[in-house]
């Protein structure tokens, strides 16, 4: 099989699929990341990645190229595992990268194969794709796809590969369906839903939406919180003790990034909007508003422990990714917010344990520093935006030493306001008195 585009999910996928003893290649259009890649240098922080990568490459299972015509000729299965960014300039999912894969591989497709869409699109991309497949390859009708949305978390994609909660299929053809049933057998029971092309990428879309709507609701009673001084921790427990509600993903707090939620449910809502249905996904935009609201509550309560202004102040940001585990940084609150601490004149000193490389590349207007205590070193603020366990560990008593002033904004309810205010912190969180 051949894994087409070798980002988070590309490289994931190629390297789980290796370990289930396929023959993989994997095909990149940027010759670097494939170079670096057949060396066995993994451009991510994944955690268990790097050894699948390289028992890939070691048994031979494993390889990537950057020719196309190499791809068509080897695969049987070519899974599309391209990115679909924001489009820039509005909300809809910019589908160019996939677009120019499939035109330049169907030309080459000569026989009978199976496509396989992974990449989270706007609903009627795969009936598209499909129509173009047949229309370009010499194969024709041999060439068939289907839509298989996959549903990693950074940071355990490699378990969320190999033991995923579901697996959708989306086909028009027996024969579709039998073939990615063959290649997820060796994953053991997993729940399969087969469907038809609109509702497997309608699946991908609509978890998404629903994961950043429970995140953006713990978020609103978070406000409403602020507005009483109730605690909204306190109270997202007592939410959690129904099973019909749960506790997972109502963590308050500064809210969702990443490369994930926040532009899936822009592309969604757009999406909508073409198809006559905008209303139905009005709530979104609260649901993006609401989200967008706790990163500048998080700087305001930074600019109320520096006594009204930022300007000219030393805030320590505590985290760069959008997450931990991850050093991605794509639309991570923690920039965001640290870069709008910047833009009203504070000087911002960054530290993050495994995104700080490309923060720095990202934003040379931040200052970064290589530990925690060297981030706190003269600040009048410090924020944990990212909820690193190190983070949690940290000792009030010893940042105390080293910081300006003992003001702390607890962006992710991550510390214990208690041991935090007994070593004289004036602490602060999102929700909470
Ligand atoms: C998400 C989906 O979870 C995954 O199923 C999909 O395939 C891709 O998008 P990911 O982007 O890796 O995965 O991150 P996720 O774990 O969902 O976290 C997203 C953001 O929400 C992070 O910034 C996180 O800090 C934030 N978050 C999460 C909260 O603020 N509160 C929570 O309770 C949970």
């Amino acid at each position: 099989m051949t894994v087409i585009g070798t980002g988070y999910l590309g490289i994931t996928h190629a390297a789980c699929m290796a370990a289930l003893g396929y023959r993989v290649l994997g095909l990149d259009i940027d010759a670097d990341k494939v170079r670096h890649l057949n060396a066995g240098h993994l451009p991510i922080h994944e955690e268990g990645l790097a050894e699948l990568l390289r028992d890939g490459l070691d048994s031979g299972r494993l390889r990537f190229t950057t020719s196309v015509a190499e791809a068509a000729d080897f695969g049987d299965v070519h899974f599309l595992c391209l990115g679909t960014p924001q489009r820039a300039g509005g909300s809809a999912a910019d589908t160019s990268q996939l677009d120019a894969a499939v035109e330049a591989l169907a030309p080459l497709l000569t026989r009978e194969c199976l496509v396989v869409g992974k990449s989270t699109v706007p609903v009627g991309t795969a009936g598209r794709l499909a129509d173009r497949l047949v229309e370009l390859a010499p194969a024709g009708r041999a060439v068939d796809l289907a839509w298989n949305p996959e549903f990693l978390r950074e940071g355990f994609a490699v378990k969320d590969t190999l033991s995923p909660d579901r697996l959708v299929l989306g086909v028009r053809t027996g024969r579709a369906e039998r073939t990615l049933r063959e290649i997820y057998r060796p994953l053991g029971e997993v729940p399969v839903v087969v469907t038809d092309f609109a509702t497997a990428e309608l699946v991908k879309s609509a978890a998404n939406s629903f994961l950043a709507t429970k995140i953006s609701y713990i978020n609103a009673m978070a406000e409403v919180c602020e507005a009483v001084g109730a605690d909204v921790l306190a109270l997202a427990e007592a939410l959690s003790h129904d099973d019909r509600i749960g506790r997972r993903f109502l963590s308050p707090g500064i809210g969702f990034g990443g490369g994930c939620l926040p532009k899936d449910i822009r592309a969604f809502a757009a999406r909508a909007e073409e198809l006559g249905v905008g209303s139905a996904l009005a709530f979104l935009g609260e649901v993006d508003a609401i989200n967008g609201r706790r990163r500048a509550r998080a700087v305001e309560l930074a600019r109320e422990l520096a006594g009204g202004t930022l300007e000219g102040r030393t805030v320590a940001v505590l985290g760069a990714a959008f997450k931990p585990h991850s050093d991605d940084i794509r639309d991570s609150p923690a920039l965001a917010v640290a870069l709008a601490a910047r833009a009203e004149g504070a000087v911002v000193q960054v530290y993050d344990p495994v995104a700080l490389d490309n923060a720095r590349k990202a934003y040379p207007e931040l200052d970064y520093a290589g530990s925690a205590a060297e981030a706190a070193q003269g600040a009048h603020v410090t924020m944990v935006l990212t909820e690193w366990p190190e983070f949690a560990g940290l000792d009030p008593g010893e940042l105390g030493e080293v910081v300006a002033a003992r003001a702390v904004v607890d962006g992710r309810n991550a510390l214990d306001p208690v041991a935090w205010r007994a070593r004289g912190w004036r602490y602060r969180a999102l929700g909470r008195p």
